[in-house]
């Protein structure tokens, strides 16, 4: 049993990720600063789990609160950290906050890592690094192209701050790159609770359903895929906090290949925007409301996984799939609207 930190661990990869620790037996302590989350969520973590972990409100922006924190802390064995704002279009009107946020904070954590001679830090970043890739699917290899949003910047730069921090004071690191992370707990205790309108399609898609929503706007039909529709690979959530379980485990069991090491997260299967309205369509039996308008600025047209390194070395591989991650975040939003 490992005591692992999870930063931003009342958010939505977060919170999932906790209970597959919990499940695997290790020991979870969560830091978050409840800026896109809520306390709530600790609720639905013990009654799947039967395990109420720690949770401690953290101002990761804030260097003595993090100093703090982990003079309190220095016995972690590992530290997975996702606390980070991640709105594309927001970043491109707030980038000084969210390089303060999502920089800040990595930066001042890596320092307490070098400080207390803490190990095995997982970092949560994005195919985004890989923009619009040239070949699909996309593999480690593929190049890194310019953010093309300071969000993505933040995950660029987050992976080389881990790179010289490492090369420089011999600690151990992943990367995971997610693809579409989409879902909910099967249980419906835990899932996706944006605030406001939602921006990701998923939500979108079942808040619609849901009433909350008039009308979904598919964003472009005009793009080269076989309908038009953007391409992406949507990835269960659970799937993703599974990985991240393994990941650690491979740290701490030095099983990790060289000292900073990346993995795609995906299915390696893409799926377009109508494909998954029908999938949506197919298990809810609703129907729903939605029309073709402009393509939104900053799409690229189609990304999804290329899995072979992530199965064969992480030993990992995704065990749901679209209609699972469907019938999954609708069980969820009937939930929270008590529909
Ligand atoms: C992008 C990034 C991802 C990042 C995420 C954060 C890529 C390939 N992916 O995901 O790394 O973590 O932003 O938000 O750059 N759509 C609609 N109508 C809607 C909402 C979305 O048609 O109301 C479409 C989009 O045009 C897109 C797809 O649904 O084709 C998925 O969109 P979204 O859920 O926002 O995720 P990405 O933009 O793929």
């Amino acid at each position: 049993m490992a005591k692992i930190l999870v930063t931003g661990g009342l958010g939505f990869i977060g919170s999932h990720t906790v209970v597959e620790l919990i499940n695997a037996g290790h020991e979870a302590v969560i830091v978050d600063d409840l800026s896109n989350s809520s306390a709530v969520v600790l609720d639905g973590i013990e009654s799947i789990t039967g395990t109420r972990p720690k949770f401690y409100r953290v101002d990761l922006k804030n260097k003595a609160e993090v100093h703090q924190f982990f003079n309190n802390h220095n016995d972690l064995d590992g530290i997975i950290h996702f606390a980070a704002f991640k709105a594309v279009g927001e970043s491109v009107a707030k980038p000084l906050e969210y390089y303060e946020n999502n920089i800040g904070s990595l930066v001042y954590i890596l320092q307490e890592i070098r400080d207390l001679s803490l190990n095995n830090f997982i970092f949560s970043s994005s195919c985004t690094v890989y923009g619009q890739a040239d070949e699909l699917p996309i593999t480690e290899h593929s190049p890194v192209k310019p953010a093309m949003s300071p969000y993505g910047n933040t995950k660029q730069i987050g992976e080389e701050v881990i790179k010289d921090a490492i090369n420089a004071h011999g600690f151990n690191a992943i990367s995971l790159r997610y693809f579409n992370p989409v879902g909910a707990h099967p249980s419906a205790e835990i899932g996706e609770s944006p605030l406001g309108v939602p921006l990701n399609l998923v939500p979108f898609v079942t808040q619609t359903a849901a009433g909350i929503r008039q009308q979904l706007s598919v964003f472009g039909n005009d793009y080269e895929t076989r309908d038009g529709t953007n391409e992406r690979d949507y990835i269960h959530v659970v799937d993703v906090a599974k990985a991240h379980v393994i990941a650690v485990e491979r740290l701490l069991g030095s099983k990790n290949l060289s000292n900073y090491e990346v993995f795609n997260l995906g299915t390696g299967t893409g799926s377009t925007v109508l494909e998954v309205i029908q999938s949506f369509e197919r298990v809810s039996g609703e129907s729903l409301n939605y029309k073709i308008v402009d393509r939104r600025p900053g799409d690229v047209t189609a990304a999804y996984a290329d899995t072979t390194k992530a199965n064969a070395e992480l030993g990992w591989k995704t065990e749901k799939t679209l209609d699972d991650a469907m019938t999954d975040a609708w069980r969820w939003e009937k939930k929270i609207r008590n529909i």
